[in-house]
């Protein structure tokens, strides 16, 4: 087992530094910077059927889940197309309207979730056509879905979810700009700009590893902590999501992970000195937003770790502790912010010396409902 560790602690962390290659991985060959498209030839999917498209469901558990918040985002933004992303064990018991023109994206690093199949499955009988995104070769899902758009993360054996996570949003904005380049919503040159970014992920990404040391002191916030916050709005909604659910799993803290805006229907009540908030505060649109919600926390004493860019100077003003990402495309931030938070959660469960790569209760993947 050591030597699978390669000289890593733990197997999260080797995964956690696996990522530039993993996602490098998961777009190669795909992306023409030149022409401002993606190339998906897997999807089987005609041009005119592509342009018919009316709505999109996404179907996950968990991490994939998260995920599936950023794509709705995207598939939204980039593709003009309504999504709504379904909890696979809800999904399945519920009676969704579906009239078999909509598209199911389920998303399943294991491809063996069992309330993700038995979701797929009831997609299909309404005659939805579906794409799977995974990382296991053979899985269940790829024989149970129309077509597959495979993560090329390699094997991943921590419990909690790391490469295969930034590498389903790889996928995501991959299948994000395909649609949306045939749909005419999204230009060539605003796909240009995207495929530009995603290039420069996996280099931005090494950055982040590089200064792991910072993240690691900031860890000690949280160590003695029962409880903790993190928030996010828009496309750092789904990364405060995933990673209050890192820290969770593999720390033992609660964490809730909350659309900034909905502080105040709740949350507030429990903010204190006692309880950290770790905000998400990337450049984008919804920038001031969040620096309000900042201030909304720091007003009950609440200790705040934001995430921001690393020319924002502006942030140091309201915040204890800022952890720096490499700038990047608005849309493409997520991706570095979750690799902060994984080392975030990371450090944490090493303070307290947690069983990190098991983490009790938990399964890699579940196959039973
Ligand atoms: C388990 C794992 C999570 C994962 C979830 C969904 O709970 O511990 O890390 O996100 O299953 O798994 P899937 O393989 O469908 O993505």
């Amino acid at each position: 087992e050591a030597a699978e560790k390669a000289g890593y602690e733990h197997f999260m962390l080797k995964e956690i530094h696996e990522q530039p290659t993993s996602i490098q991985n998961t777009f190669a060959g795909k992306l023409s910077e030149l022409e401002g498209t993606v190339t998906l030839d897997e999807l089987y999917l005609e041009r005119d059927e592509i342009k018919r498209l009316k709505r999109v469901t996404i179907i996950a558990c968990g991490t994939s889940w998260n995920a599936g918040i950023l794509g709705k985002y995207l598939f939204e933004k980039l593709a003009g197309l309504h999504t709504d992303v379904e909890t696979a064990s809800e999904f399945r018991y519920s009676n969704p309207v579906l009239c078999g023109e909509e598209l199911t994206i389920a998303i399943t690093q294991s491809g063996e979730t069992a309330d993700t199949l038995a979701a797929v499955r009831s997609s299909s009988s309404y005659g939805c056509r579906s794409i799977a995104i995974t990382n296991v070769v053979g899985s269940t899902i790829t024989r149970e879905s129309d077509s597959v758009l495979y993560t090329r993360s390699g094997p991943e054996i921590g419990v909690a979810a790391t490469k295969t996570f930034t590498a389903q949003l790889v996928a995501l904005y991959m299948l994000a700009i395909h649609l949306g380049r045939i749909r005419g919503v999204v230009s060539a040159n605003e796909a240009k700009d995207l495929i530009v970014g995603m290039k420069r992920l996996p280099g931005q990404i090494q950055k982040i590893l590089n200064k792991k040391e910072m993240i690691k002191e900031c860890a000690a916030q949280f160590a003695d902590k029962r409880d903790c916050f993190f928030i996010g709005r828009y496309l750092n909604y789904p990364v405060a999501l995933e990673g209050a659910l890192k820290l969770k799993e593999i720390s033992y803290i609660h964490a809730e992970g909350y659309a900034a805006g909905e502080l105040k229907h709740g949350p507030l009540a429990l903010i204190t000195d006692e309880t950290p908030v770790v905000a998400i505060a990337t450049r984008g649109h919804t920038y001031e937003k969040i620096l309000s919600n900042i201030k909304e926390v720091k007003a009950r004493n609440a200790t705040v770790i934001a995430v921001a860019d690393d020319d924002d100077t502006e942030i140091d003003k309201y915040v204890d502790i800022v952890l720096r990402v490499p700038s990047s495309h608005e849309l493409l931030a997520p991706v570095l912010s979750s690799v902060v938070l994984q080392l975030l959660s990371y450090y944490t469960a090493l303070a307290k010396d947690c069983s990190i790569d098991k983490p009790r209760n938990l399964a890699k993947s579940v196959t039973v409902e």
